[in-house]
């Protein structure tokens, strides 16, 4: 059991789709804690930075295109597990094999469509954090109600 911190984005169609307040719910109502958010374009540059490991493949050019295509809401979010529990929410990269009650089992249906990103490993995370956050937008503090999330 550790604490960790996870990089998540709403993508432009989960905006476009009015979801993000849907998405963050589910994430808060786990007991997850955001401890960064920020609304934002994507610069290209920042795109490329962010699916280096994609670079070359047939999708890159029109992943590049989706995520540079309107606002996301990039965030941080804090709980045990976090990274895998994020991961096993959001549901498989291909929402046409992603579980019902995933978020891109509910609500997605086309890979190239589909509504979120989350980090998928310790080194990933940590990665993406620093990307996207610069080290004073990464809130720390406590909620008052740990007692009854945390033993
Ligand atoms: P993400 O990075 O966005 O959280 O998604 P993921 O880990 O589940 O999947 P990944 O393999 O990292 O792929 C990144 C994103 O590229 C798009 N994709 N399209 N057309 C295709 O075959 C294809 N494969 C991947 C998806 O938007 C995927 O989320
Ligand atoms: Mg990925």
């Amino acid at each position: 059991m550790s604490m960790e911190r996870t990089f998540v984005m709403v993508k432009p169609d989960g905006v476009q789709r009015r979801l993000m307040g849907e998405i963050l719910a589910r994430f808060e109502r786990a007991g997850l804690k955001v401890v960064a958010m920020k609304f934002m374009k994507v610069p290209r540059e920042l795109a490329e930075k962010h699916y280096e490991i994609h670079r070359g493949k047939p999708f890159y050019e029109g992943l590049i295109a989706y995520i540079t295509s309107g606002p996301v809401l990039a965030m941080v979010i804090e709980g045990i597990n976090a990274i895998e529990r994020v991961r096993a929410m959001v549901g498989a990269t291909d929402p046409q094999k992603a579980a019902p009650g995933t978020i891109r089992g509910d609500f997605c249906q086309h890979i190239g469509r589909n509504a979120v990103h989350a980090s998928d490993g310790p080194e990933t995370a940590a990665t993406e954090i620093a990307l996207w956050f610069k080290e004073g937008e990464v809130v720390d503090y406590s909620m008052d109600d740990e007692k009854w999330i945390y033993e």
